[in-house]
């Protein structure tokens, strides 16, 4: 073996850059192959044993293995000061199978109100087939997570700050009640990565991402990682992973390897972009409140000036009206902003959370017509903000 264990002392732009890469293994190549094959093949029945005998160290099948996975794990692990971490092809093949290494029938879990749709509805849906039960909570408030603990609460489910409106969880706090009680944590840190918030840091015990943001950061690939201690997470690639599949392809996996090399540089322009629209829009007459961890005006500001080095592109903000179509007409007239779901990319996108709620939940659950999320991309702010003016004027 070539290649040196990452330097955990080094900067993180510089292990973004570098981390998991060995070029002189791979004849040099400045950029690692892609190693497109589903199966690796043997010189002889010694050596097939010795790799059927040890599948986390050798390769035998990609949905064990892969070289090109494998550089972009080791990328990952070192950014995120982690001892190890496994690739999937979606940030819900990572979360669930995160999950399920934590439960099993009859536990309970304890999961924060504000989590990714589809990640609640797993554990409070789905999870229900198998008698596991579960509370959420608002989750702002460390006591509610004591309070909600059962005998049988095996796992925390947090995710921090929330995609939606932004609410924050105090991290160490709740990870400390978790502790006293013998249950794990995983924590769902997309919004912010590693360059922002370091929730293993905090005493959580997974880290779960949706890769198919910021890592990949191009709007043009789906992943997911699971981070943490070594045995862990290897025993989460003996079990989940060889038995539910969901593994990243090497051409996706090379894609997020890539994003990754720019994620600080393109993480801090993001974040300069997004505080000055966040700034606009809280100065602007027709918006009633904007929900941004890195805004003064955000109610848990001192908690995120605390537990996060600033915050991402990602925020929302509510209109002076709660009609639809008169929401409808902002959202419309914007030009640089592009309607869709999704965020972390190079680029600026606008959604309405009533669209997303109208057709799965009941009238009474849905958000206000007149909440607005946006993602402030990497165009030139000025654009950006002239764009949400000549919006805003339209309404
Ligand atoms: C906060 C958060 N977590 C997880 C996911 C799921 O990730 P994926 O779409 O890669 O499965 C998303 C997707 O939008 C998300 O916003």
């Amino acid at each position: 073996m070539h290649r040196p264990a990452p330097d955990p002392s080094r900067r993180m732009d510089t292990l973004a850059a570098h981390a998991g890469d060995d070029p002189f293994r791979f004849m040099g190549a400045a950029a690692p192959p892609i190693f497109e094959t589903s199966t690796f093949v043997f010189q002889s029945v010694a050596d097939a044993i010795a790799a059927f005998a040890n599948e986390q160290e050798h390769y035998v099948y990609t949905r064990r293995r892969n070289p090109t996975v494998r550089v972009v794990e080791e990328k990952l692990a070192a950014m995120e000061g982690a001892e190890e971490c496994r690739l999937f092809a979606s940030g819900m093949a990572a979360i669930s199978a995160a999950i399920l290494s934590c439960v099993r029938a009859g536990d309970h879990v304890v999961c924060v109100d504000t989590a990714y749709g589809p990640a609640k509805a797993f554990i409070t849906g789905y999870l229900s087939r198998f008698g596991i039960t579960a509370t959420l909570v608002d989750g702002r408030d460390p006591a509610e997570w004591e309070a909600a603990v059962r005998p049988n609460t095996r796992l925390f489910y947090l995710e921090s700050p929330s995609s939606g409106l932004m609410k924050l969880q105090d991290l160490a706090a709740v990870t400390a009640v978790a502790r006293r009680h013998g249950i794990a944590t995983i924590c769902d840190n997309s919004y912010s990565t590693m360059l922002l918030q370091r929730p293993l840091e905090l005493g959580v015990d997974l880290v779960v991402y949706s890769g198919s943001k910021y890592f990949g950061g191009h709007s043009d690939v789906l992943a997911g990682a699971i981070l943490g201690p070594a045995e862990r997470v290897r025993q989460i690639g003996d079990a989940e992973i060889p038995l539910l599949g969901g593994v990243i392809g090497p051409f996706e996996a090379w894609l997020i390897g890539r994003g990754l090399r720019t994620l600080p540089v393109r993480m801090r322009q993001h974040q300069l972009n997004a505080a000055k629209v966040a700034e606009f829009l809280a100065g602007h007459d027709r918006v009633a409140r904007v929900h941004y961890p890195g805004h003064p005006s955000h109610p848990q500001y001192e908690l995120a000036l605390r537990q996060m080095r600033g915050a991402s592109g990602l925020l929302s903000f509510e209109l002076d009206t709660r009609d639809l179509e008169q929401a409808s007409r902002f959202v419309d007239a914007l030009r640089v902003f592009r309607l869709g779901v999704s965020w972390g990319g190079y680029e600026s996108l606008v959604f309405l959370p009533i669209i997303g709620a109208m057709h799965k939940a009941p009238e009474a659950n849905w958000p206000s017509p007149g909440l607005v999320r946006i993602h402030v991309g990497l165009e030139d702010v000025a654009d950006l903000i002239a764009d949400l003016d000549q919006a805003l004027r339209a309404l």
